[in-house]
């Protein structure tokens, strides 16, 4: 009675996580934006309005990618310590899809349609690695993140000069993954090799190519 309880619970955790993740505004941070009121752009035209939206959307995606990532991997992986790891990444990941929601709005403008799609591919993705062992799930966490700390780099120059705002965001996102990557590699993580990682970056092109306009 108790195991099926608890299965039950854990379906409706996962479900949350997955209506949280797709559904705009659902998502609840628990810190609040690093785009405070202090922060203010300068006025932006629509071409820089609609390229910072492109941007911010990138990001958005690349967080509902976390969190379809972290939930697979939490499935799947044996040691309880890594179990416990991910899931507290993947409430930092929460924090970040939030402020990117939070921004898009802001802009205007709205999340990726592509999302459930990226979902999907994401969870498969962190379910396979997780099942085949905790290192080589942590190298992948590692790999994941420097990849989005690259991504968020240049997004902090190509941002048009005036969007502060989006920069403050994208600034605590950048030093959070980078602390993600750490404590993945501290934990055992495989470094994973070059032929590998240059898969993963082709990939996020295929992403970032499609949600800048989708
Ligand atoms: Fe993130
Ligand atoms: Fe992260």
């Amino acid at each position: 009675m108790t195991r099926s309880l608890s299965r039950t619970d854990n379906l409706i955790h996962q479900f949350d996580t997955v209506l949280r993740t797709l559904v705009p505004h659902a998502a609840e941070p628990s810190r609040p934006s690093p785009a405070t009121d202090a922060i203010r752009d300068e006025e932006l035209s629509e071409e820089e309005r609609r390229h910072a939206a492109g941007l911010m959307r990138i990001n958005h995606t690349g967080e509902v990618c976390a969190q379809a990532l972290y939930q697979g991997q939490g499935l799947t992986a044996t040691l309880p310590e890594v179990r416990d790891q991910m899931e507290q990444a993947a409430q930092e990941e929460i924090d970040h899809l939030a402020w990117c929601d939070a921004r898009l709005q802001e802009l205007h403008d709205r999340p990726s349609l592509l999302n459930p799609l990226f979902y999907v591919a994401s969870f498969g993705l962190g379910a396979t690695a997780g099942a085949v062992g905790d290192r080589i799930s942590l190298g992948f966490v590692a790999a994941t993140e420097e990849q989005v700390g690259h991504h968020l780099e240049n997004h902090l120059v190509k941002l048009p000069p005036g969007d502060q705002r989006s920069r403050a965001v994208l600034r605590q996102m950048a030093v959070d993954e980078a602390h993600h990557a750490q404590l993945a590699i501290e934990a055992g993580g495989a470094r994973f090799p070059a032929p590998v990682k240059l898969g993963m970056k082709l990939m996020s092109k295929v992403m970032t190519k499609s949600v800048y306009r989708l």
